[in-house]
């Protein structure tokens, strides 16, 4: 099944293979270099993830505000994936003023994101989603997806109870295995594909970045300007 459609009525979500590996490689190393954990640790990324690993969130946070110069993260991320963001949204485009750099930490009493889908923070149902980790995933670190009738029959169950995150939608979050993921592989997701992530057992954290998107002609609904930018991919 081809992306868009998988997309559209399929599961609402696709792993996909990054088609500019470059721009991904430079978005990398421009994360690095902006982190600038240690001079010790040098720009390995699993030295990197191995130290935040062991940091406490305050530490974390601190480090975070390196990142406030990351200002072309978006860009970087829809240069890497552009025939699949062209094919979706077409060259005029919407996102995400600041991207979002993501770290998660290994240990009970961190990182547990309960399940909800993106709509819910008021980006419209235009958008997609791209998610990608900055490293090889392959431990319980990621993100798990529940497919896209799967997710509407819950909403509309959440519905007719009149609840939000409701019993059934917090009881997503027991047994889910996070999709296992290579560097330079993404994901895209529709904004009504309920998602989230569990706490996990590694010696590394996880970093991953995401922006989302939409095409210039559709509605924005409750974001503005101060969220989105125009963008035209060339
Ligand atoms: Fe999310």
């Amino acid at each position: 099944m081809d992306i868009e459609k998988e997309l559209t009525v399929g599961r609402g979500y696709v792993v996909f293979p990054i088609e500019n590996t470059d721009t991904f490689n430079k978005l990398r190393n421009s994360f690095v270099e902006k982190i600038n954990i240690s001079k010790k640790i040098g720009d390995n990324i699993d030295q990197i993830r191995k130290k935040l690993a062991k940091m406490t969130k305050a530490e974390i946070n601190k480090t975070m505000v390196n990142l406030l110069s990351f200002n072309d993260l978006s860009e970087m991320i829809i240069n890497s994936c552009p025939t699949l963001v062209k094919r979706l949204c077409g060259s005029e485009l919407f996102i995400q003023r600041r991207a979002h750099t993501i770290i998660n930490v290994p240990g009970e009493g961190q990182a547990k994101q309960w399940p909800h889908y993106e709509l819910m923070s008021g980006i419209s149902p235009f958008s997609y989603v791209i998610w990608a980790p900055l490293h090889d995933l392959q431990d319980q670190g990621g993100v798990y997806y529940i497919d896209q009738k799967k997710s509407y029959e819950i909403m509309k169950k959440e519905e007719e109870d009149g609840l939000v995150n409701g019993p059934t939608v917090l009881n997503l979050m027991t047994e889910q295995k996070p999709t296992l993921m290579k560097f330079g592989e993404a994901i895209i997701f529709n904004p009504f594909v309920l998602h989230g992530n569990v706490t996990f057992k590694s010696e590394f954290a996880r970093i991953a970045c995401n922006v989302r998107f939409q095409s210039y002609y559709k509605p924005l609904l409750q974001k503005n300007t101060d969220y989105l930018k125009y963008y035209k991919l060339v």
